[in-house]
């Protein structure tokens, strides 16, 4: 007896047909990006540690509890990647991608990877479509960026979403943020943990989840109370333009993202079908970061998308995404004959684009037809020894249940139109 095994637990695995509506989600996300010129960059999956605890913020989460780090059989510290922005700058700034012309603007789309404990709409390996513009402080550009994602939502009919928008000021306001929110946070009943986070990373324990910590926090003061007038400027223009683009947010003041790279515009789609993991998406600004991992400074925006939490609200919204049947045509064949014929025709069809399967292992009619109807195909193309005799094929449309025989030299083409009809 063989060892029979599972899936490592948490990871987001998908087996048809769950895994067609998967890429239908993903390239339907991927689409909008495409649609907008960002071009394509195919990342590593795994990257050096440094480069999370530099880019993303040794104080995260993500950085502190949810890393699957490794040491390599060289002793190098390598992480699987938890996000995709960090990777994106290091490749920017790698293959000098910035000399181009400004700004580059790159789409990536995989797994990512974070320990956290797994549940509905959280996962271990977990799946983004994401993008980064690198090279431009141009309010119309973060409007671009939320509208992508806005398209890419769109072109999978999803509508109840919400965006929450914020602004997290420039690095001046940041860090004058800082010591208003220290302050105030030293006035409050926390646990040694939290002071501790509280005095490394203030604006992380507004992310702090527990409602004993969140009802401390309704006093807090607000980013916007302290932004400085060239961010404020800069949020009021973008926002100008989502309401020229008939974009509808919500202004979230408290709206602090997972991870520390963030300057001026954050935002997050959030869909209320979806239980406590609600956020299906979210980015924004990273002036800082390129500088940061050694490039030259230049400012950049870009979004994370979930995969696998738009899949979610799509069901709860009821909506059918992708296309569930595996082919149009199901060939079946009775006898040798009659079997090289299908397997023929098969390639002329899947040459013309035409999904074709065909039965395997010579089963009786009754069996093939039960594996045509299974398999979704529109039409059923069957060679028996009358066909292969008189060189023809016997086509049987399984929604109206019509039959023809047509020359096998037609085939292709007879196909196509009864596919169009
Ligand atoms: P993030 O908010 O950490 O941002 O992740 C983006 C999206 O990935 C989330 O909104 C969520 O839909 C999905 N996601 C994150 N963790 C999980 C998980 N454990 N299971 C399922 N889905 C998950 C980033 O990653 C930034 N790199 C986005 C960005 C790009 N900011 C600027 N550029």
């Amino acid at each position: 007896m063989g060892q029979k095994f599972q899936a490592p637990k948490g990871v987001a695995e998908y087996t048809p047909p769950d895994s067609i509506e998967f890429l239908a989600v993903r390239n339907a996300l991927a689409g909008a990006a495409q649609r907008a010129g960002y071009s394509y960059l195919e990342l590593p999956i795994f990257e050096d540690t440094a480069l999370y605890v530099r880019g993303v913020g040794e104080s995260t989460d993500v950085v502190s509890k949810e890393m699957y780090t490794f040491d390599d059989r060289g002793g190098r510290s390598l992480t699987l990647r938890p996000e995709g922005t960090a990777g994106v700058v290091r490749s920017v700034v790698e293959h000098s991608l910035d000399r181009a012309g400004l700004p580059v603007k790159l789409w990536y789309a995989g797994p990512f990877f974070r320990a956290e404990r797994p549940q509905h709409g959280r996962y271990r390996q977990f799946n983004q479509v994401g993008l980064e513009a690198l090279g431009s402080s141009d309010p119309a550009l973060d409007a671009e960026v939320i509208a992508v994602a806005v398209e890419g939502f769109a072109a999978l009919g999803l509508t109840g979403y919400r965006l929450l928008l914020n602004s997290l000021g420039d690095t001046a306001s940041r860090l004058e943020y800082r010591d208003v929110l220290t302050t105030f946070l030293a006035t409050l009943d926390l646990d040694e943990a939290t002071q501790a986070r509280a005095q490394q990373n203030p604006l992380r324990v507004l992310d702090d989840k527990r409602a004993s910590v969140q009802a401390q926090l309704v006093d807090a003061p607000l980013m916007a109370d302290v932004l400085s007038a060239e961010s404020r400027e800069h949020h009021d223009a973008v926002r100008g333009y989502l309401r020229d683009l008939g974009i509808v947010w919500e202004d979230a003041p408290r709206l602090v993202r997972g991870l520390d790279y963030y300057t001026r515009t954050t935002f997050e789609f959030v869909h209320d079908g979806l239980g406590a993991q609600s956020a299906i998406g979210g980015g924004g600004r990273y002036d800082g970061l390129m500088a940061e991992l050694g490039g030259q400074e230049l400012p950049g925006i870009g979004f994370g998308l979930g995969v696998d939490r738009t899949l979610l609200a799509c069901r709860a919204e009821g909506l059918a995404v992708g296309q569930t049947s595996r082919c149009d045509v199901f060939l079946i064949a009775m006898g040798d004959v009659a079997k090289t014929r299908i397997m023929t025709a098969a390639a002329s069809l899947r040459a013309a684009s035409v999904r074709t399967d065909i039965a395997f292992d010579g089963r009786s009619l009754k069996g093939s037809m039960r594996a045509a109807d299974k398999s979704g195909a529109k039409l059923v193309a069957i060679v028996g020894e009358a066909e292969v005799e008189a060189d023809t094929v016997n086509i049987k449309n399984l929604v109206t249940s019509d039959q023809v025989s047509v020359p096998t030299g037609d085939l292709v083409q007879e196909i196509q139109e009864m596919l169009n009809t």
